[in-house]
């Protein structure tokens, strides 16, 4: 069987690869996204990537995994929140312009697939892998295989309640952890921070450009030392804590699994708070077993994920 396309879609980047049915990546693109480029600038730039990595080698198929709730069966997005995508085709889309079979599945989902059977999470028959990139997701592996729940939809970990009270999330609710512990979140907290006159630093460390004021400024700024941004990172770090000890109440699994660009760029002042807070929560007998641990593969779970499923769905039709 020859390689396969694996891309992972985020709100900020789009991260593709070139991946031999053993695992192995080839070859690698990152661009950004731009979500403002509307659902067919996307798909073009999507595209592009794909083009990258492939270099005019034969491939056999694609695996996407993208920030989105999609329709069982037919793959069809129905909501993406921070792409603001509604009921759009993008399976169609890319298969139309490739010639080949394309698979969709939800991001957080597929990374949780990419770190059960190379990362974190080898050996480990039932775990959670969270998300904390530009949303907040997560994937549950449950008996060793994708649980998917009766809808297609298990797993939304960021839009559970933490905080009726809380902010708007992109999804349209209130109070969701999303609206608290997401890139966006800890975007929008450092801004308003400035905005109120303080945040001296993290501005300093934008060029004195608010609207480039983001997570990663964030994460800068608290690897310094700086005390604001590291409690920003602190309450965002405390309100994931709070999510993980509910799952864990109700999943009970062998680990948690923490990954995402922005959990990865912000480190320990998001992890440490987040596992402290969890233990603090948890039901008091499993707090001897809760397991969190950071992710292995770096930011390429999604696309190492991506590339299982779509192999997966060949499953040796194909010698291209
Ligand atoms: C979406 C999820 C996605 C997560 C991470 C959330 O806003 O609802 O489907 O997994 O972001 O991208
Ligand atoms: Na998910
Ligand atoms: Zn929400």
């Amino acid at each position: 069987m020859s390689n396969v396309l694996a891309v992972d879609l985020g709100g900020t980047k789009i991260r593709s690869a070139l991946v031999t049915p053993g695992g192995e990546i080839v070859a690698e693109d990152v661009r950004l996204t731009e979500a403002c480029l509307g659902f067919k600038g996307v798909a073009d730039r999507i595209l592009a990537g794909m083009a990258a990595v492939a270099a005019g080698r034969d491939t056999c198929g694609a695996g996407l995994a993208v920030p989105a709730y999609l329709e069982p069966g037919t793959e069809r997005i129905l909501f993406a929140p921070n792409l603001k995508w509604r009921n759009v085709d993008l399976k169609r889309e890319l298969e139309d312009a490739l010639g080949l079979p394309v698979w969709l599945e939800n991001d957080a989902n597929l990374a949780a697939l990419g770190e059960h059977r190379y990362g974190a999470g080898r050996g480990f028959k039932d775990l959670v892998y969270i998300t904390v990139s530009t949303g907040v997701g997560s994937g549950l592996v449950l008996g060793g295989r994708l649980y998917n729940g009766a809808y297609g939809g298990a797993g939304e970990f960021g839009h559970m309640v933490v905080d009726p009270e809380g902010p708007f999330c992109s999804c349209g609710n209130r109070g969701c952890l999303e609206g608290v512990a997401s890139g966006c979140a800890i975007k929008r907290k450092a801004q308003e921070l400035i905005k109120s006159g303080s945040g001296r630093r993290m501005l300093e460390l934008a060029g004195g450009d608010l609207s480039a004021v983001d997570s990663r400024i964030v994460g800068l700024a608290a690897r310094e030392g700086d005390s604001e941004a590291r409690s920003i990172l602190a309450s965002a770090g405390r309100y994931l804590g709070i999510a993980i000890a509910s799952v864990a109440n109700l999943l009970n699994p062998a680990v948690f699994i923490v990954g995402g660009g922005v959990a990865r760029g912000v480190g320990n002042y998001l992890l440490e708070p987040a596992v402290e807070e969890a233990y603090r929560h948890v039901y008091p007998p499993y707090r001897g077993s809760l397991k969190i641990l950071p992710a292995a593969l770096e930011g390429r779970e999604g696309v190492l994920g991506a590339a299982v499923f779509a192999l997966e769905r060949l499953a040796g039709s194909c010698n291209g």
